[in-house]
């Protein structure tokens, strides 16, 4: 991470907390619902299948961009599905870039050829053993593996959704995060329980053994990119929710924290490390600010 962006986080981070500012920091910009895939555990894809032109996507980016948001995320349905004329996904990174963003990043399922060296990460949902994630995603495991070798850069770290059928194979994804030329780490959530995969969710000793399992892996030298100190509150759900410094665009709609936040009851139930994560930073957590420092400037 650049100087001037640290310094830009540091100023940010230091007013939120102790002027208990609610200006959000990080955005996601969902650039269609469209995807190839129809995952278990996924409730998002392929409501509209709208994908969304590249004008209002730049319209939407610059509107965070003047709302004081820096870390951008594209995120979907399918992100590599996306385009406009000879418009790609990686338009849109570049664009952003240029916008003034500090960090752009991507979320995809990894089914196409990857070619993005200017975002600072791609979130690749990888959700287990070939077994287990096939039995989540269908039959994409041998492809994405081959996409990932294929790569054009090193700047892809995997994206776990834990829950029932996955969450033996913490171990094999930490492994595979240390061990996957192009991967530089692995981030974690938990099953959010929308009504229609409320089956998927994992009880508060499930989730207590998998943040178990990340902190051994942790010790053992896998690039885990999540804070331990907030894997209490996450096991409990007692962090504070929503995250008022994050915010999603879809389709021109502004939510804060997640598309997710007009589900009834969601939030006492949320996954995301991430709310977790930044709700805690902000409140001032000294634990989580130390670990925070010392991951990101790890993995960005
Ligand atoms: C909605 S997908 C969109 C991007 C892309 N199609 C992909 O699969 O990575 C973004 C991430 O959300 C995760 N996800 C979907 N439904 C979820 C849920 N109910 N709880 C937690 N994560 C979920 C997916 O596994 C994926 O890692
Ligand atoms: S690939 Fe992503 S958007 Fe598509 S169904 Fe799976 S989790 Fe949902
Ligand atoms: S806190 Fe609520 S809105 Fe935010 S990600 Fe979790 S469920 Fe969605």
């Amino acid at each position: 991470m650049k100087l001037s962006s640290f310094l830009h986080f540091a100023a940010f981070g230091l007013g939120t907390i102790f002027f208990r500012k609610k200006a959000p920091i990080l955005g996601t910009v969902i650039v269609t619902d469209k995807c190839n895939l129809h995952c278990r555990h996924c409730s998002v894809n392929n409501i509209t299948s709208i994908i969304h032109p590249y004008e209002q996507i730049r319209r939407e980016m610059q509107q965070l961009y003047d709302m004081g948001v820096r870390i951008l995320f594209f995120c979907g349905g399918e992100t590599f599905l996306w385009k406009d004329g000879d418009k790609t996904i990686r338009d849109l990174v570049i664009e952003a870039k240029n916008m003034g963003f500090l960090i752009v990043n991507v979320v995809t399922n990894g089914t196409f050829p990857i070619d993005l060296p200017e975002a600072d990460l791609i979130l690749l949902s990888l959700d287990g053993d070939k077994k287990r994630h096939n039995a989540i995603r269908g039959d994409t495991y041998d492809t994405i593996m081959q996409n990932i070798r294929r790569a054009t850069a090193d700047n892809i770290c995997f994206y776990m959704a834990i829950n029932q059928i996955n969450k033996d194979c913490v171990r094999d994804v930490c492994r595979a995060a240390r061990d996957t030329k192009n991967v530089r780490a692995v981030s974690f959530n938990f099953h959010t329980p929308y009504p229609d995969t409320k089956e998927l969710s994992l009880s508060r000793e499930e989730k207590a053994r998998c943040c178990d399992m990340i902190t051994q892996m942790m010790k053992e030298g896998a690039p885990v990119f999540n804070l331990k100190s907030a894997f209490p509150y996450l096991c409990d759900n007692r962090f504070p929710t929503p995250c008022h410094q994050c915010v999603v665009m879809e389709n021109g709609k502004l939510s804060v924290c997640g598309r997710c936040v007009e589900v009834p009851g969601l939030c006492d139930r949320c996954g995301y490390f991430f709310v977790a994560e930044y709700t805690l930073l902000f409140r001032g957590n000294l634990k989580i600010i130390f670990e925070m420092l010392h991951t990101y400037l790890k993995y960005i």
